[in-house]
Formats: structure tokens, sequence, C-alpha cells
């Protein structure tokens, strides 16, 4: 039987007697690579449950980068001009590359893509609560940028030093790309922020609409994070969901200054004793709310993924039709 694994025995199981003491000597060998901070790769041995914790973090990243062109999507047919939409449809196009690079990441942990699309279009599998956000102006574009793109940096940023080699890898990229994402989004802000008073106006409204939802992005607070504490002893996760929140508002309070913006926080202050800022509370019941299903935009956008994968079948139909004839062809030459 060929797996991931070629260590795995025909049928999955070895003689008996023998599984505690291959495992346990298995189990030492991975625990000795990620506490080396080393890569585990996708022939090597891993625990079920590793295993499980992956396909679920990559494929509800993956699904967020797809599903996250969707807002966005929105609005390259009214882009304010030719620059702008250049730059938003390669951002939407970059988005849909990193979506891929994560479901070939998650596809070499032994789950096919048909699964994952399965997954997310029959409503099983999350993706970010962030998306279910509606982009009401143009101004939410760059907030996008600036902040949805910045927050997800901060998280990303860590997950290049994953303990799994294929998602650490595909991550070096997907971030250089979002780094680009985040400026794009500041420089439109900044732009508009020398623009009218009601160009001003529409900037602070979507900064006071996606202030909230983007520090609730970044998870439940660690007291509350169930998957948390594993991910972090098998070096997925480097750094905490409250720590990660923490650098983001610290990073972000400058650059709302420069903006010239205000936060939409009373509570957002500089703490000299903790070097960092308080923030006041998040609304954990709006943001569950979300991840169940029921935030403003859950069915629309769902709606919308099923409706562009149902309307691509002919793509796909076509492409493994012409696949099959080319296969067929080498054959009949080398034949
Ligand atoms: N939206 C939806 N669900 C969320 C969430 C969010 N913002 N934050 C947490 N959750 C879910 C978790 O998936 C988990 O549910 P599950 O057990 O059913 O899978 C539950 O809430 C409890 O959360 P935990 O903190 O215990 O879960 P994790 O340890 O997995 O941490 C995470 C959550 C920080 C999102 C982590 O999974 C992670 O770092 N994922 C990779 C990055 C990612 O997916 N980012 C999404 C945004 S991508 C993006 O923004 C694209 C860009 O182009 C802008």
């Amino acid at each position: 039987m060929y797996t991931q694994s070629f260590n795995v025995p025909d049928g999955g199981q070895p003689a008996p007697g023998l599984q505690p003491v291959a495992d346990a000597a298995l189990q030492a060998q991975f625990d000795a690579v990620v506490d080396a901070d080393g890569k585990i790769e996708p022939r090597d041995w891993m625990p079920e449950a590793y295993r499980k914790t992956l396909v679920r973090q990559i494929s509800q990243h993956a699904h967020s980068e797809i599903v996250g062109m969707l807002p966005e999507g929105n609005w390259i047919s009214r882009a304010p001009s030719l620059k702008r939409k250049a730059i938003l449809l390669a951002k939407v196009q970059d988005e849909g590359g990193h979506g891929l690079y994560l479901y070939s990441a998650a596809e070499t942990l032994g789950t096919s893509r048909d699964q994952m699309f399965e997954a997310l279009h029959s409503g099983k599998a999350k993706y970010s609560s962030i998306f279910n956000y509606p982009t009401l102006t143009w101004a939410d574009v760059g907030v996008i940028g600036w902040l949805v793109d910045g927050a997800a940096i901060m998280n990303q940023i860590p997950l290049c030093r994953c303990s799994y080699g294929p998602y650490a890898r595909a991550m070096i990229r997907v971030c250089k790309e979002e780094s680009f994402h985040q400026r794009q989004g500041y420089e439109a802000l900044l732009t508009m922020m020398q623009g009218t008073a009601e160009q001003k106006a529409m900037v602070q409204d979507a900064v006071n609409r996606w202030w909230w939802p983007v520090l609730a992005m970044f998870g439940p607070p660690d007291d509350n994070s169930p998957n948390s504490v594993q991910g972090m002893r098998w070096g997925i996760k480097r750094i905490s969901n409250d720590a990660l929140r923490q650098k983001f508002v610290d990073a972000t309070v400058p650059q709302a200054e420069v903006l010239g913006i205000t936060l939409p926080d009373p509570d957002l202050k500089w703490n000299e004793a903790k070097g960092g800022h308080d923030f006041g509370a998040i609304d954990w019941d709006d943001f569950w709310a979300v991840v169940n299903g029921n935030g403003p935009c859950n069915k629309e956008r769902l709606a919308t993924r099923v409706k562009a994968w149902d309307d691509g079948a002919w793509v796909r139909e076509a492409a493994l039709a012409h696949a099959r004839k080319e296969q067929q062809r080498t054959m009949k030459e080398a034949a």
C-alpha cells in the first residue's frame, strides 16, 4: 500500500505486538525533528493528529484565500482608475494563486482537492470570518489591503517557520505577495486622505466598520483557543492568537496616525508598563455568529463560490479531455 509513507506496511497494520515499539520509535524520531526546529516532509512518519490538524488548518487557509477573492472582486469593474484596476486585478489573482499553493500543500497530506472543495461548498469547512463582511465603498478595498492583508501577514510570517515543509515553503511566497497587497491598500488610502472631505469620510467609515472584525480575525483569545497548545507544541503555530493580535495593534496605531484617521476604540491607549497598547473588548458573540455561518455575507459568499465552481465545470472537463488526448498521443508515439 502506498501512502505518504513507505514505512506503512501493507494493510496498514504491523504484526501483532510490534505496533507500540514501532510507533514509539517513530514518534521519538518525529519529536526530535520538531524539537530541533527541523522540517517534517510528506513521506515522513507523522502522528495522525498532526496530519489532521495540518489538513484542517491548511485547507481552511486555502478556502480563505479563494473566498477572499470575492469581496474585492466585486470592485474590479468599478475601480476609479486604470492604475487601480490593474493593481486590484493582480491582487485578486494573487489570492487565487495562494489558494492553489495551499491546496497543493494540503494534498501532500493525503486529502484530495475534490474532498476539500466538497467540504467548502457544502458549508462544512471553515474559512476566515473576515470575508463575510460587505465591501460598501471603494475605501473598503484600501482598508482590506491595509488592515486585512496586514493582519494576514502578521499571522502568516511565523507560518514560514512551520514544522511542515510544504506549508512553510508555500508561505514564503504568499507572504512576499501579501506584503505588496498591504502596501497597495495603504497607498490607496493615503491618496484618498489627500482628497475631498467626502473621500476622507469614506476612509474613516470603512476603518470604523473593519477594525473590530480584523482584530477578531486572529482567532479566539488564547484561553478559549482549543487548538493552540498542541499546534504550538508541534511547531505549526509559533505565536499565539493574542500575542499576534497585540503585535498587530501596536504596528497599526502609528500607521493610522500617519494616515490621519481615528481607530474606533475609546479604550485604545499606550501602556508604558507592558510596552504595548491596551485596547477595548472584542465582541466574541459576533465573531462566533459569523464563524457559524450567520454573518452579513456568509450565504452570498458560499452561493457565489458554488456558482463559480458549477460554471467552471466545462473548463475542467475540457482540460481533462485535452490531457487524455495528449497522453494517448504520447503513448502512440512511444509504441
Ligand atoms: N475565522 C474563522 N474561524 C476561525 C477564525 C477566523 N478568523 N479564527 C479561529 N477560527 C476557528 C478555528 O479554525 C477553530 O475551529 P476548528 O477547530 O473547527 O477548525 C476554532 O475557531 C478555534 O480556534 P483556534 O485558535 O483553536 O484555532 P487555530 O489554532 O487553528 O488558530 C488560526 C486559528 C489563527 C486562524 C490558524 O488556524 C491559522 O493561523 N491559520 C492559517 C492562516 C489563515 O488561515 N488565515 C486566514 C486568513 S487568510 C487571508 O486572510 C488571505 C489574505 O489574502 C488576506
